[in-house]
């Protein structure tokens, strides 16, 4: 990070529109969950429409737990949880399902937003695998 982008991110507004710039035109989906045990999505950006077939607006207040079903492998979700518990970061492929039900694999990062020691939110950073 070079110091001329430290100060934009930290300067009054410069941070937050850089990040929403970033946010909403990423090729990749995001996805942010708040910090409360269940993780209740707080946003989703136009990839994860484009992803997963889900409109943003309608599964804000819902868990990311939608995007799973039979064929999603229970082990790679049980280290998300554990990644989850730790406040550690998390990378791995599982077989999600989209709205239609659609099965396809995701590809994706989560990882803890902290403000000092304490994680107020999770972002994840999601993109179509191709293989598992
Ligand atoms: C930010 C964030 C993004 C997540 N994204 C996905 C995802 O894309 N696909 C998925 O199968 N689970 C995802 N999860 C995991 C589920 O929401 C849930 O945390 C996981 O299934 C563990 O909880 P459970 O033991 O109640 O199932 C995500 C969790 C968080 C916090």
């Amino acid at each position: 990070m070079s110091a001329t982008f430290e100060k934009l991110m930290n300067g009054a507004d410069g941070g937050l529109a850089l990040l929403q710039v970033l946010a909403e035109n990423s090729f990749d989906s995001v996805l942010v969950t708040d910090a409360s045990p269940k993780g209740k999505i707080i946003y989703a950006n136009k990839s994860f429409k484009s992803l997963t077939g889900h409109d943003p607006s309608e599964i804000i207040g819902k868990t990311p737990r939608i995007l799973q079903g039979p064929g999603t492998d229970a082990k790679v979700i049980a280290r998300l949880a554990g990644a989850l518990k730790s406040g550690g970061k998390f990378e791995g492929k599982a077989i999600n399902y989209k709205k239609d039900g659609t099965p396809f694999i995701m590809y994706w990062r989560v990882l803890p937003i902290k403000v000092g020691r304490k994680i107020i939110a999770w972002v994840a950073i999601q993109r179509q695998g191709s293989t598992i």
